[in-house]
């Protein structure tokens, strides 16, 4: 079986939920305690393995091109002072030469339309898919979980995780045939379903190991929920094909950080698992929360 050494990276979309900010910061940029939303994925998907990163952009991202640049002025500054510490944060983020590119989404045209432009920077082996916006917390990395389950299943993988019957609308939905605890085999995927009509609450959050069937399938996938092209739909498409499509329940905290709340959530929690922040910060939740109760 093929290692998966490639991962692709959505990040296209305009952020409107954050705007004025998004206005010239690209969402992806946009950061968590000190760090980019769009470093945590990087750092997954290293963890995992991965030597190859394909961003998917789009107009007014030049900032996570210029992020994913050395910084030599500020390296040498830093050396010049005598800060080993903050060059070494530094650093961490440096991407070879080489091991990242860029390619444009012209058009909104759904996650699917995202990943099928990456297509030909694929070829013919399996890829791993990240969307920034879900930020998982872990002990081991949740893209490295499924590279290792992967291992022994192949085929197509998409990370899950149960959610409210109120919230299925806003996911991929698996419709389960056999329920193996941490894994379960699909038989079954829908985008977005209406209320009341959802196969499941086991939903599909943003990571993914895809064969090479599925990008072309992308080729003629026709435009799905919200007017979209959708995964989703390309990766049922792999269903008739026996034990092909696997739901993997990792384990580990998501964040939604395409949501305000999901972004604070994160913040806090990040926040809190921060050895030199979390005693101040942890007392100033206290409090606030305290004055907060007092004046209900
Ligand atoms: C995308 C996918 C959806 C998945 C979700 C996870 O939707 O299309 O299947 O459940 O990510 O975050 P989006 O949130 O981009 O609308």
């Amino acid at each position: 079986m093929k290692k998966v050494t490639k991962a692709i990276f959505p990040v296209a979309g305009l952020g409107t939920r954050f705007l004025p900010a998004t206005k010239s910061v690209p969402k992806e940029i946009m950061t968590l305690v000190d760090r980019p939303l769009i470093q945590y994925a990087i750092d997954e998907a290293r963890a995992a393995g991965i030597k190859e990163f394909i961003f998917v952009t789009s107009r007014g991202k030049g900032a996570l091109e210029d992020y994913f640049d050395h910084a030599p002025q500020l390296e040498a500054e830093l050396e010049a002072k005598g800060k080993a510490q903050l060059l070494d944060v530094l650093r961490d983020t440096n991407m070879d030469s080489g091991a990242v590119a860029y390619v444009r989404q012209h058009k909104a045209m759904g996650l699917g339309h995202a990943v099928w432009c990456a297509r030909r920077l694929v070829g013919d082996e399996p890829v791993a898919v990240l969307l920034p916006d879900d930020v998982i917390a872990a002990e081991t990395p949740c893209l490295k979980q499924m590279v290792e389950a992967y291992q022994e299943t192949g085929g197509n993988m998409v990370a899950a995780m149960e959610v409210p019957a109120d919230k299925t609308s806003s996911y991929g939905i698996l419709d389960v045939k056999e329920d193996m605890g941490h894994m379960v085999s699909v038989k079954g995927m829908v985008e977005k379903p209406e209320a009341g009509a959802a196969p499941s609450n086991l939903a599909v959050i943003g990571r993914y190991i895809l064969s090479p069937q599925v990008l072309d399938n992308l080729n003629a996938t026709q435009v799905g929920a919200g007017g979209e092209i959708q995964l989703t739909d390309a990766i049922a498409k792999e269903i008739g094909t026996e034990g092909n499509v696997y739901g993997y329940r990792f384990r580990g905290q998501r964040f939604d950080c395409g949501s305000k709340a999901g972004f604070l959530q994160a913040t806090v929690s990040f926040g809190l698992a921060r050895d030199e922040l979390k005693d101040e910060f942890s007392q100033f939740l206290t409090d606030i929360s305290n004055i907060n109760r007092a004046a209900e």
